[in-house]
């Protein structure tokens, strides 16, 4: 799969995503395909909220995955190469990341990528996938958001169709190695997971716990270790990181 080969640029629209959605609905998206927006009016975020980013500062874009071999079952995968392909690119800009389950990507406690994936399936034909990017170039000013920039952190402006065509670089070596040199991207994952074996403040149903993440199971749910009840595991909405 190249990656942005193909590329969509719009000057503004709601989500990438969802404007990603309507094209494969009507099966105009080749994979690989990158739709980029310089605006968003209606960016959105993991559990229903909403991505902020300012205009013509950020990179925000979806790309079209299909033709890769993935399944209702081993769809985190996908999650993993994404997340460890921003890290391996933020690494070549001299970053040191981290990823926070599932698939956020930290730099020193802050948020400087989301990922939004979103599926679809259908029993007749392999899962196909819109990979929605959120990542924060060069913003300055993050107004009640915990979140950093490429610029805040390196001091540098950084042009955006050449960040987007090295993240692209990145992100097709990372699907290369998974899917043609059977890199073990699980490990690569854990040795980058955000507070990986350490005793952090998390809630869940039952309210507040200082806890351990431990591991994460094959489907991808979040393993913690909870004092009183031994091990617990989480899907995403079920556990929030305080
Ligand atoms: C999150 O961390 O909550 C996920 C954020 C994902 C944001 C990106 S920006 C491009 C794409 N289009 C959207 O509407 N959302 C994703």
């Amino acid at each position: 799969m190249r990656i942005g080969q193909k590329l969509i640029h719009l000057e503004s629209v709601d989500s990438t995503n969802n404007y990603a959605a309507n094209l494969v609905k009507q099966g105009r998206l080749t994979s690989g395909t990158v739709i980029l927006a310089d605006e968003q009016v209606s960016g959105r975020g993991q559990r229903g909220t909403e991505w902020h980013a300012e205009p013509g500062k950020n990179l925000t874009f979806s790309l079209f995955v299909d033709e890769v071999n993935l399944s209702v079952n081993n769809q985190f995968i996908l999650s993993q190469i994404i997340a460890v392909g921003i890290h391996d690119f933020l690494e070549k800009q001299g970053l040191n990341a981290s990823i926070k389950w599932p698939n956020d990507v930290y730099i020193n406690d802050k948020k400087i990528a989301g990922i939004l994936i979103e599926n679809q399936l259908s029993s007749s034909r392999p899962m196909r996938s819109i990979v929605g990017i959120g990542l924060n170039v060069n913003q300055c000013e993050f107004v009640d958001f915990n979140a950093t920039s490429i610029q805040l952190e390196t001091g540098v402006f950084h042009p955006l169709l050449d960040t987007l065509y090295s993240l692209a670089d990145a992100l097709e070596h990372s699907f290369h190695a998974v899917f043609s040199e059977n890199f073990d991207i699980n490990s690569r994952y854990m040795q980058l997971l955000y507070q990986y074996q350490q005793s952090c403040r998390y809630s869940d149903e039952k309210g507040e716990f200082m806890g351990e993440i431990v591991g994460i199971s094959s489907i991808g749910k979040l393993q913690v270790l909870k004092s009183e009840e031994g091990i617990q595991e989480y899907s995403f909405k079920e556990i929030v990181f305080l």
